[in-house]
């Protein structure tokens, strides 16, 4: 590691002798060294001091910066979020270094959750491009522009798999299905933490929320949340393993309840699983407040009963609040917590700042004072070209009528829509430091696009919503949504006016980025009426119809997708999606996205989602049967199944071949297709492997993914696409809780999307 001496740390260092002398290293980067360092640096500290260290807090009215200098000072905060300006971290990191007795580094963190300056597509966007290289790509320059404001640590990636489309969380994660969220959960932290968290350009992760917070009853954020341990440990918790596997430094838990008990208050999620089965040896961090919600929760009594069972459970750090400072030092008087547990927590987060490398250099990210840059916000500093690439991957062609898409580029286009020339919106929600000024939204990018050849029309042609109460929601801790006062028809006649004048028209709509938030459940997931409205009237012109749907979350669009010649699903695409859209739009980048949720048809299916069990009375669509399983009111089945997504060309699957009928115990086969292009584009597709149990000591899902590999064919060409099959992919937890693989008859489906696939068996021995 290498040894950045700042001029800041060397002067208040040679200000204060004490144990600094040897405090910062350089500190070899092993476990070793790291645990007899710590060892001896605990036995230095008060109580207080390593109750201090157990802090996370915020800058904000709450706690302002001079409240923070005192903090400091007294050696009464660890860590720090939501300051992210180098020159913000380094006055405190330097209050640490001049005012301290110890002079432990604070590190800070932040939501790095799709970007920090450059924003790069939700994560639900992410996932639906089914792309690990993306993905890493994001990690990485995620990472580096974090780094590189001083940052130390994100709380990401989330990896919260969710069935649940009305929980507005869902935008933050990879989707409804385990696999998927596993694979691009462990790529996210091994990109942003490289190859050490203590790197220049790397920052730890935080895996959130631990655990199961995706399953919240009726997709009402903050509710609780009940479910099989079958289930928990089998489509809920492999998305945690597979990040902390990728080595993780922290884990955020849950604000939940699961199965009646708090994930705060669960010293069997978060010491018998995470660190007894898991060996987990980083840091727990509490959510927000979520130490003070045990009391709501109705499982403490008071604040100090709250401290201890938080303390009990494993909590390490406590994010914003101050119970632990206020009760832990009465709580360790009166022996109801141990001096030994206070040392396990403060010792993890110890653990952290040296493997952050924040004792060689607690400077580490900063540098020196000279090298910040002028401008926070220089375009200079932003990655564009990488924001664009991923962008363009994670955009789904849902509908393609007649090949109405690709668009000409000569021609006259009508672009309306209240989400067309939204610059906010386009970043969606949690984006970080990016700043909305510097996102190009639809109409630029098509303007972009169209230069000096066509003609673009603009029209609002609707506000997101006309209902005064939602406005007011979106833009109650932000002016997010601009309000036009001219009436709903008004409105409406400009669109139509200018659509009449275009050859074809696009429309730009779904929800505000706000409406796909935390605490932004909805119960309804129909795109609003004033938008509903809009193409009503679109549609009415004759003139053909692009629906540019963005949004964070699966909406109900079955109208929509009677209405539209072609419809995107562009999500909330970050700083260059207006850029990304233009490219689909026009054929530039052929789309080749595929959701990673199931659209339902309407709410009352949910839930609804690819993979799950099959029932004693399984509804046939070809021979209906009253007695069986289905909604007499309503088709079976989502709008758009899981995996699924158009391109401009076409694909071909080939049978699938096995290397073997048989799978020997503990071995593998291997099962293959040939996907060929046979359309006139060049494009790239992602081919998907399911498996199915059909005879099982318990009821296994119709299908489970179990492997896909995005692939880019040219136009004719084919290609042969291999699966190993291993004894991993067919285990599942059994009814006694043991993982188990069962020898029997297995389906394999294999195809580009969960519905049309190609089919084989094998028999596992
Ligand atoms: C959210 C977390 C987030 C934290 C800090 C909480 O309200 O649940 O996901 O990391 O705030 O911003």
């Amino acid at each position: 590691m290498k040894w950045i001496y700042s001029v800041s740390l060397a002067v208040s260092l040679a200000m204060q002798p004490a144990f600094a002398d040897d405090l910062f290293g350089p500190h070899p980067m092993t476990e070793q060294a790291r645990d007899a360092f710590v060892n001896q640096l605990l036995s230095k500290m008060t109580l207080d001091e390593k109750i201090g260290q157990m802090r996370l807090i915020s800058v904000g009215p709450d706690t302002p910066k001079s409240a923070i200098r005192d903090m400091i000072q007294h050696g009464q905060v660890g860590a720090i979020f939501n300051t992210v300006t180098r020159q913000d971290i380094r006055a405190m990191q330097d209050q640490v270094m001049q005012l301290s007795r110890l002079k432990i580094p604070l590190f800070f963190a932040y939501d790095v959750v799709h970007g920090q300056r450059t924003i790069f597509p939700i994560p639900l966007g992410l996932a639906a491009s089914w792309d690990l290289d993306a993905t890493a790509e994001v990690g990485r320059v995620s990472a580096y522009e974090a780094a590189d404001d001083g940052l130390n640590m994100t709380w990401a990636p989330m990896v919260d798999v969710s069935r649940e489309p009305r929980w507005g969380r869902g935008s933050e994660g990879f989707g409804e299905d385990t696999f998927l969220s596993a694979q691009m959960g462990s790529s996210m932290v091994k990109a942003m933490q490289g190859k050490s968290a203590a790197d220049r350009y790397s920052i730890m992760t935080s895996v959130k929320h631990f655990a199961a917070y995706g399953a919240v009853e009726g997709g009402r954020d903050y509710n609780t949340v009940d479910m099989s341990p079958q289930r928990l440990f089998q489509d809920y918790l492999p998305p945690y393993k597979a990040s902390l596997d990728a080595g993780s430094g922290g884990v955020m838990v849950a604000l939940n309840s699961l199965n009646g008990t708090p994930a705060t208050a669960d010293s069997w999620l978060l010491k018998d699983i995470l660190r007894g089965d898991w060996k987990f040896k980083g840091i727990t961090i509490s959510d927000h407040g979520a130490i003070k919600e045990l009391i709501k929760h109705g499982v403490a009594s008071d604040p100090q009963d709250a401290v201890r069972i938080a303390m009990k459970s494993g909590i390490d750090m406590s994010m914003s609040d101050e119970y632990y400072s206020k009760y832990l030092p009465g709580l360790v008087k009166s022996g109801a917590v141990s001096m030994a547990e206070v040392d396990d927590a403060a010792r993890h987060v110890l653990n952290v700042k040296y493997d952050m490398g924040l004792f060689n250099d607690p400077y580490s990210h900063l540098g020196p004072k000279e090298s910040d840059p002028q401008d926070t916000n220089a375009e200079s500093r932003l990655h564009r070209a990488e924001a664009r690439d991923v962008a363009r991957k994670s955009i789904v062609l849902l509908k393609n009528w007649r090949e109405t898409l690709p668009l000409k580029k000569d021609a006259t286009i009508a672009l309306v829509g209240p989400l067309a020339d939204s610059q906010r919106d386009i970043m969606g929600s949690w984006s970080a430091a990016g700043v909305a000024k510097q996102s190009i939204p639809l109409l630029q990018g098509v303007r972009n696009a169209m230069a000096g050849k066509g003609t673009v029309l603009y029209a609002k042609g609707a506000n997101i919503t006309d209902n005064k109460g939602i406005q007011d929601f979106l833009n109650l801790y932000e002016q997010a949504v601009s309000v036009d006062k001219r009436s709903p028809q008004e409105l409406i006649d400009e669109a139509v006016a200018q659509a009449k004048k275009a050859d074809v028209v696009v429309a730009a709509v779904g929800e505000a980025q706000g409406m796909a938030h935390e605490a932004s459940s909805r119960s309804d997931l129909v795109i609003p009426e004033s938008q509903q409205k809009l193409l009503a009237a679109l549609k009415a012109t004759g003139k053909p119809l692009v629906i540019v749907l963005m949004n964070g979350r699966p909406l109900t669009v079955v109208k929509e997708d009677q209405q539209a010649d072609a419809m995107l699903e562009t999500w909330f695409s970050g700083t260059e999606g207006g850029n990304a859209i233009a490219d689909v739009l026009f054929g530039d980048y052929n789309p080749s996205g595929k959701l990673p949720v199931s659209f339902p048809r309407s709410v009352g299916q949910i839930p609804i989602y690819y993979n799950h069990l099959p029932t004693g009375r399984p509804y046939n669509f070809a021979k209906p049967n009253k007695y069986t399983s289905h909604y007499y009111d309503a088709v079976n089945g989502p709008l758009y199944p899981f995996g699924y997504g158009l391109s401009y060309t076409t694909f071909t699957v080939s049978p699938v071949k096995m290397s073997s009928r048989t799978m020997p115990r503990n071995g593998s086969v291997e099962a293959s297709v040939t996907v060929t292009n046979s359309g006139k584009r060049d494009g790239a597709t992602v081919v998907q492997l399911y498996l199915n149990d059909p005879v099982a000591s318990i009821s296994r899902p119709v299908q489970e993914l179990r492997g896909f590999q995005r692939i880019m064919l040219k136009a004719g060409e084919s290609q042969t696409v291999k699966f190993k099959i291993d004894v991993d992919a067919l285990k599942f937890w059994n009814q006694k809780m043991q993982q188990v693989a069962e020898p029997g008859k297995f389906n394999v489906m294999i195809g580009l999307d969960s519905v049309r696939t190609q089919d084989a068996q094998f028999d596992y021995l």
